[in-house]
């Protein structure tokens, strides 16, 4: 069984590692099931992906569609278009698809309509209900041409039940961007900033950005930068700058001088600072499940999540996007209020065998 597992920006490369080191192991194990990596080039600095596949030990991708930047319609376009010509070339038995970046939904676009080939949604069902974000609405194309859904909480699955999706397709594994945290935890490292700015344990705070609707105005940003380091006691701030954000961030005008600010990270040092922040301030997805599982406050600058578990059962908060709301949850974290999490079902580190597992079951081929 020849399964493609389809690979685009960088929140990929973290689920799809776990992935790749099932098929191997079960590989290994005599079963004839073996994999296509294909990297659609959606990210292609180094920072933002060689980076991550050389840390997570991610094997070259057999195939680099090379689809590089543009408006979401001519991405989309050139990761079909590079896609359809290998699925021609040579098909493959099913498509893995992960998480919710323009390459998730142009590869199962590709694959359903050019060879009717089974499509695999890690992390299908998650709903934002804000059509405003591109991700959700490759969430929605996604899971409207998937034939297995391998979720990550109780809220995707009860979304999938309530679009007539039957539970015969559904498979409640957990989460696999957790296994490879789990994995990597005792291998976690230092940035070069942890020394140069003489952070210590619980006394400085990491900040991410890079939401369209956070970064792409640059009086909006500068709005959150001011009230983010207005409401942070004079701790350290560590902002590693996505690279949609650092073309607005010189435009803002805002006094950085008490901000770190960084390139994108490599994976190893970024969960080295969460895992040791006093708060995680983001608009992430899934910093916001690191987090969780790491047992870090973090605040989500975002209006809703797909990921409510995070906020139910994690650390999470949604903060919204209106700067008048970060002092008052600066206040409840300064006065040690934040509330204390747990860590949601099944997000153990071992998703990735129980995929893999389902779809031996699945296809017959144990
Ligand atoms: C994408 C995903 C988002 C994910 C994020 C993580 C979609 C719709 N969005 O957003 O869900 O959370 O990745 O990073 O798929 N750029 C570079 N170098 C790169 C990649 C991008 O300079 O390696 C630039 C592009 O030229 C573009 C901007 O960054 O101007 C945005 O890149 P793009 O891939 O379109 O979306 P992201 O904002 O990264």
């Amino acid at each position: 069984m020849l399964i493609d597992i389809i690979a685009g920006a960088r929140p990929n490369f973290i689920k799809i590692a776990p992935i790749v080191e099932a098929i191997t192991k079960a590989k290994d194990r005599g079963i004839d099931i073996n994999y296509r990596l294909v990297h659609t080039g959606q990210h292609y600095d180094k920072k933002m992906s060689h980076d991550f596949f050389e840390q997570l030990g991610i094997p070259e991708p057999h195939h680099n569609l090379e689809a590089g930047s543009g408006t979401q319609a001519e991405q989309t376009g050139k990761i079909m278009m590079g896609y359809e010509k290998l699925l021609t070339e040579k098909a493959c038995d099913l498509c893995i698809v992960v998480g919710d970046v323009t390459s998730t939904m142009a590869c199962s676009i590709v694959a359903k309509k050019a060879g009717n080939i089974k499509v695999a949604h890690v992390e299908g069902g998650i709903r934002s209900r804000d059509l405003t974000m591109p991700e959700e609405i490759n969430r929605m194309v996604t899971d409207a041409i998937t034939d297995y859904f391998f979720t990550t909480s109780a809220t995707a699955n009860e979304n999938l039940k309530a679009a007539g999706v039957p539970d015969s397709r559904i498979f409640f594994v957990g989460n696999t961007m957790i296994d490879t945290l789990q994995k990597q935890m005792p291998r976690l490292m230092a940035p070069p900033v942890w020394k140069s700015a003489n952070l210590s344990t619980g006394a400085y705070l990491v900040l991410t950005l890079h939401r369209p609707a956070n970064v792409d105005d640059k009086s909006k940003l500068a709005a959150l930068l001011h009230a983010i380091i207005d409401s942070s006691n004079g701790l350290p701030i560590v902002f590693p700058v996505h690279p949609r954000t650092s073309k607005v961030l010189s435009e803002t005008g805002v006094d950085l001088s008490t901000v770190h600010l960084s390139e994108p990270m490599s994976y190893l040092e970024f969960n080295f600072l969460v895992k040791n922040a006093k708060a995680v301030v983001t608009d992430s997805g899934g910093i916001t499940e690191e987090a969780t599982v790491m047992g870090v406050p973090c605040m989500t600058l975002r209006d809703n999540t797909e990921r409510p578990e995070t906020c139910t059962i994690g650390t999470n908060e949604l903060i919204g996007t209106d700067p008048a709301n970060i002092p008052p949850a600066f206040e409840t974290l300064f006065s040690g209020n934040w509330k204390k999490g747990g860590i949601p079902p099944l997000w153990d580190g071992h998703t990735s065998e129980r995929i893999i597992a389902n779809i031996i079951d699945i296809f017959g081929i144990a």
